[in-house]
């Protein structure tokens, strides 16, 4: 690890408040789940008759949520068959490390971060997580998705009788819906902890972002604050984004260019060495 980052991270070590690690794509890309801007990305590939823009929306899923299920169980089919890199398993170490002051917020609904070992008290998800459900008309109850659903979901198949019913367990068999936040819909705190993401980053003494092109407005907040408050800001990512442009910007800011696999370990290292 570079001396500048050591420095910074040496300084959040002796102030107070929470390091705050904000994940993106980027760092599930070594674990083989395609990114969303990527090449090979999910927002280009998208299903078979629409781009994934159209179908990640809620206007999408009231209109044709065969369509919509069929894609993200394709996609809970991928995140399903990965498993957790050693960027993933770098930030089970740092929580380790720092305990209560680690905060992790993550914008990945693959689950991978919680089946690498972080906490689910100290891992926001703040996308959701492609493994649950749930139905709109009720107080909001996150559940699995129903076993009776195989995870080898081929590409564009469609769904029959049996997970037609599974999917239909709401309130006079209403959908149940993905549990993910959909491109038309806004951040709240009971599903995606937007308010204890925004009070830890005010409180927080330093923020390290990790493999995230900067294109969703909470990560774009909290990097906003953290320039503001002049906190410790090290940004982790294969190519400039426009948090790698903040990190630039900021006197504590600091770009680590390459991979999460690369940058995280050796943070992990540091961080257990100075307990
Ligand atoms: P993107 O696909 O937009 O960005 C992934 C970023 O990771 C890019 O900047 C890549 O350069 C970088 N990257 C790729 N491989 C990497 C690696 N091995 N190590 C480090 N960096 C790497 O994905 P996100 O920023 O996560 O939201 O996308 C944010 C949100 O956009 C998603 O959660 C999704 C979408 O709208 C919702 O669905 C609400």
């Amino acid at each position: 690890m570079d001396a500048r980052t050591a420095e910074l991270l040496g300084s959040a070590l002796s102030a107070s408040g929470p390091i705050v690690f904000l994940t993106g794509a980027g760092v599930s890309a070594e674990s083989g789940i395609p990114t969303f801007r990527g090449a090979e990305g999910y927002w280009r590939v998208g299903s078979t008759n629409y781009r994934a823009e159209e179908l990640a929306t809620y206007e999408a899923f009231s209109r044709m949520p065969e369509e919509v299920w069929a894609w993200y169980l394709y996609r809970r089919g991928v995140c399903r068959a990965a498993r957790p890199n050693a960027a993933h398993l770098a930030l089970v170490d740092i929580e380790r490390s720092l305990e209560a002051r680690f905060l992790l917020v993550t914008q990945n609904v693959d689950g991978l971060h919680l089946r690498a070992g972080s906490s689910p008290e100290r891992t926001y998800q703040i996308h959701g997580n492609i493994d649950f459900m749930r139905c709109e008309d009720e107080h909001p109850r996150v559940r699995p998705i129903p076993e009776s659903i195989p995870f080898d979901w081929p590409k564009a198949h469609a769904l029959g009788d049996v997970e037609r019913a599974a999917l239909r367990g709401c309130a006079r068999g209403a959908w149940a819906r993905p549990h993910v936040l959909f491109f038309d819909e806004s951040y709240d705190e009971a599903l995606f902890r937007f308010e204890s993401t925004l009070r830890a980053m005010k409180e927080a003494a330093a923020l390290v972002v990790v493999g995230t092109s900067g294109a969703t407005t909470l990560p774009a907040h909290a990097v906003d604050l953290a320039v503001r408050r002049r906190i410790p800001l090290v940004v982790i990512n294969q190519d400039q984004s426009p948090f790698t442009e903040a990190a630039g910007r900021s006197p504590a800011g600091h770009v680590l260019l390459g991979t999460a696999g690369q940058h995280l370990p050796p943070i992990a290292s540091f961080l257990r060495g100075a307990r």
